[in-house]
């Protein structure tokens, strides 16, 4: 392992300044190929447009694309960590308004989430 290289990337990355990580699934079981494109473009470009993606601000959020969350049902299913809170049908019309809530203010947004398991 070359720590040197990896400590280097995860710099440029942000990684150890960021206080939330959230992840989305755009998996066929559980959306539409085009939904699931659609609410990951809105996740990236909401945080960059906020500056809260490869950043130092004090609501800094990472974003993880992934294939499938096991839920496969009613997605785009997203997790975002460390509240644990999951969240369904997240099409890209409501990823606004839960960057705005969940990641600006801290405020979940009950309606969207299906169940919630803090880690940590
Ligand atoms: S495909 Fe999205 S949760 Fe399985």
């Amino acid at each position: 392992m070359d720590r040197e290289k990896l400590s280097e990337a995860a710099s440029k990355l942000f990684i150890e300044q960021c206080k939330r990580h959230v992840f989305l699934c755009v998996g066929d079981s559980c959306c539409r190929g085009d939904e699931g494109a659609e609410a990951w473009d809105a996740l990236k470009n909401e945080l960059k447009r906020r500056n809260l993606s490869l950043s130092d601000s004090p609501q800094a959020c990472y974003r993880t694309k992934v294939q499938c969350l096991r839920v496969c049902m009613q997605g785009p299913i997203l997790v975002v960590y460390p509240e644990g809170h999951w969240y369904a049908e997240m099409t890209a019309d409501k990823i606004p308004e839960f960057v705005e809530k969940q990641i600006v203010q801290g405020t979940p947004i009950p309606e969207w989430i299906f169940s919630t398991n803090p880690l940590g």
